[in-house]
């Protein structure tokens, strides 16, 4: 699927989409090709008086003339409180429902309303980046497609008054987009495929984008004390790996923002074994190891004017002779030892020597950790929201507002003295799990991490368990994996940590 932004002229074949705001309201655009249709669209609009415009309805008006197959009315609602994200839902909706209709061509008139504040370039290249994010498909392994289920769209014309601005905004955002089509994919490849040593290999790629790659194994780890992350993965016949991406578009010598990602390629549990119903989903488990990974693919694709660090602990949870049990005690390359009460709270144990690491190694100005981390913040936020947690105020509103802006909602959640006791050992200096009965299970998960970040780094640690992956379908995120994080992450440094 091609997908461009042009001139705004009415298309003479395929299916147009055309905007319509509460009320019925057509635009400049959508009253010309009215016209032309002989109105055809005011027609379809009084005959189907419930379709008033109103944000998210949707009329297909099939045959109208003029050599086109359809005309599709889009309601964006009340012009002045249209946003910009109606035009990336706008742009991702317009694909699904004409992504296996048979068409092959399909424009949209992304044109923007009366009294609708919002400059007609942005709505263009939202509407392009929305159709790439809503037309993301993963047929890899779907070999029997029939015909009619293939996807037959080719071409999507963005349609615009101002295409050389819109071309401009929506270069960046094609790289995001690029960035988030990565990590669906790595996030949707079954752990035969995607496991340390291959999604290292998925990193290595992005040396083409000049992100410099460097991937630590076990035998390097042994040496550097991570003791933690390599209990984790002594089970699996599967080499544990770190991998370590750097992007210096900024200043020489700047301190890096840093990302932190939790790439366990497959959750069994370990000994603490999971049940075996639903275990496949523990695919999902690389789920921020794969933000990261994308993340850095969109910040060194746009040539963002920042030195970003990604580092991603990547390892296979599994239960064998040599696994670890419940019980035993590692020490962290921190120092600080461990007991490992639940070899299923395992996340919290790659992550604590990943993020020691980034920190001993880079002094970043802040530290940003993503994972799938707990099925309790499922209990408490379900799918709406990541779990957020922070020892910094600024830093937690800066990642709020980026997931505003990006619709990738965050939403924050304490951490204290109170809830760190429960981590309290009687054998070893923590234990990775708090009691039976002390709840909290995503609270702790934090307080355990927020023992590895040395004071004065401004950390966040998201937890995206509920996010990472989706069992409904919308506009720009299709059912599967999301690709959450990435854009937070991308929104992060270009908002507030890139040099102008
Ligand atoms: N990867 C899981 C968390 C998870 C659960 C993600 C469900 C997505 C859906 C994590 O490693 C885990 O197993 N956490 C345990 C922690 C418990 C043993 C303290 C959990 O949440 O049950
Ligand atoms: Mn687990
Ligand atoms: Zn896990």
């Amino acid at each position: 699927m091609k997908i461009d932004i042009v001139e705004a002229k009415s298309p003479k074949r395929g299916s147009l989409v055309v905007v319509v705001g509460e009320g019925g309201h057509l635009g400049g655009f959508g009253l010309r090709a009215d016209k032309a249709l002989g109105g055809a669209l005011t027609r379809a609009m009084k005959a189907a008086p419930r379709f008033t415009g109103a944000k998210g309805q949707w009329l297909e008006v099939v045959s109208p003339g003029g050599g086109l197959s359809r005309v599709l009315l889009a309601g964006l609602g009340k012009a002045p409180e249209i946003k910009a994200a109606a035009y990336e839902a706008l742009g991702g909706e317009a694909v699904r429902r004409l992504a296996v209709s048979g068409e092959t061509e399909l424009s949209i008139a992304a044109e923007v309303l009366k009294a609708t504040v919002l400059p007609g370039a942005e709505a263009a290249a939202r509407a392009a980046l929305g159709a790439r994010l809503g037309g993301y498909r993963f047929d890899k392994y779907r070999t029997k497609l029939k015909d009619r289920e293939k996807p037959s769209l080719k071409v999507v014309s963005v349609l615009s008054e101002a295409v050389p601005a819109a071309r401009k905004l929506y270069q960046p955002l094609d790289r995001l987009a690029d960035g988030v089509t990565l990590t669906r994919n790595l996030v949707t490849e079954p752990a035969n495929v995607i496991y340390p040593a291959s999604l290292a290999a998925e990193c290595r790629k992005l040396a083409k984008l000049g992100v410099r790659v460097e991937v630590l194994g076990e035998r390097e780890m042994k040496k550097l004390g991570m003791g933690a992350l390599l209990g984790v993965g002594q089970g699996s016949d599967r080499e544990s790996h770190l991998v370590v991406m750097q992007w210096n578009g900024g200043k020489k010598g700047a301190k890096p923002v840093s990302f932190v990602g939790k790439g366990v390629c497959f959750d069994t549990g370990g000994i603490s074994i999971k049940p075996a119903a639903g275990m496949e989903e523990m695919k999902w488990d690389m789920g921020g190891a794969g933000a990261v990974i994308g993340a850095m693919a969109a910040i060194a694709g746009r040539k963002a004017k920042a030195n970003v660090v990604g580092v991603v602990a990547l390892v296979e949870n599994m239960p064998s002779g040599t696994a670890q049990r419940p019980g035993d005690i590692v020490t962290s390359m921190s120092g600080q030892t461990i007991e490992v009460l639940n070899t299923d709270a395992e996340g919290r144990l790659i992550l604590c020597d990943a993020m020691w690491y980034t920190q001993q190694r880079f002094k970043p100005q802040l530290m940003v950790d993503l994972a799938t981390l707990t099925g309790a913040i499922i209990i408490s936020l379900g799918h709406e929201h990541a779990g957020l947690f922070s020892n910094n105020d600024r830093l937690a509103e800066q990642l709020s507002n980026a997931g505003k802006a990006e619709d990738e909602l965050l939403w924050r959640l304490p951490l204290s003295e109170a809830y760190d006791e429960g981590l309290k050992s009687p054998i070893a200096d923590m234990q990775n799990i708090a009691g039976p009965g002390f709840g909290a299970g995503s609270i702790t998960a934090a307080q355990f991490l927020q023992r590895f970040v040395v004071e004065k780094t401004p950390w966040a640690h998201l937890d995206i368990a509920g996010t990472a992956w989706s069992k409904k379908d919308k506009p720009t995120v299709p059912k599967g994996a999301t690709g959450f994080g990435v854009r937070v992450l991308n929104r992060l440094v270009a908002d507030y940590y890139e040099d102008k």
